[in-house]
């Protein structure tokens, strides 16, 4: 099995696409459709259904990233999606009305797979964060290439003991309308913060931010070796598709 259709869902775009996983690689344009408001399980399941009807893919299996900590085929937050998330029972549901095999994983694990196999992760051994940037902070930790699923660092309280991705998340910079000077300072000491308590060897920043790296990088003062995702903003979809192969 070497295709499998990846979807990534956002708190603001559901985006799918066929992943050739052996590659990490795209075979097919990707579909991109605005995350329905609110965002609830119902809702969320028909933009799904439409994407895989998109690609035709009907019983073939399928890789989700969701953003909320998925645990023993439930979601157990949502800190960007509809509080009738909590508790859902994710896998059971969506499989019985989507009628494809699925497999289910947080969306910042899913990036950071992705980067791990095909990226700047790529046989780096220690310990290594991805962080992504997006709707809200998502967070996935390596160790010597194997991950420790479902850590939530976005939600570290940070200045003014707000979550981190309140105040630093690419829709949180928006809506602060920062420059990318104060931005890029703000993000350094969430980082370093983050560099005191983990003390990882490898810092990779994903999400649709990835790609502005350089905007905010300068003001970065990390004795942690830091990069941007070479899967960019892909990550999540090509990740989604090649967690299926891993379990
Ligand atoms: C959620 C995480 C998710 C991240 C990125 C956070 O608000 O709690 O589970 O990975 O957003 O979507």
């Amino acid at each position: 099995m070497s295709q499998v259709l990846g979807i990534d869902v956002g708190g603001s775009g559901i985006k799918g696409s066929i992943v050739d996983v052996e590659k990490g690689v795209f075979i097919e344009e990707r579909i991109k459709i605005s995350t329905p408001q609110p965002a609830t399980p119902t809702a969320m399941a028909k933009v799904v259904n439409k994407i895989i009807k998109g690609f035709d893919w009907a019983g073939k299996p399928v890789g989700i990233g969701f953003p909320s900590v998925i645990k023993n085929g439930h979601a157990l937050t949502a800190a960007n999606i509809d509080a009738s998330w909590i508790d859902y029972p994710i896998v059971s549901k969506w499989s019985a009305s989507l009628k494809c095999p699925l497999n289910i994983i947080n969306d910042a694990d899913a990036a950071g797979l992705a980067e791990m196999r095909f990226g700047k992760g790529k046989d780096v051994k220690g310990v290594v964060i991805l962080l992504t940037l997006g709707t809200g902070i998502g967070s996935s930790i390596f160790v010597d290439g194997r991950l420790m699923p479902n850590t939530e660092f976005g939600h570290i309280q940070y200045m003014h003991r707000k979550p981190a991705e309140k105040l630093l998340s690419n829709a949180a910079r928006e809506n602060r309308k920062l420059g990318w000077k104060v931005y890029g300072r703000e993000l350094n000491g969430y980082l370093q913060y983050l560099e005191f308590l983990l003390n990882p060897d490898l810092i990779i920043i994903g999400g649709g931010i990835s790609k502005k790296f350089e905007n905010y990088s300068n003001q970065f003062t990390l004795k942690t070796p830091i990069t941007n995702a070479a899967t960019m903003n892909d990550a999540g979809i090509i990740g989604a598709a090649l967690a299926t192969t891993l379990i």
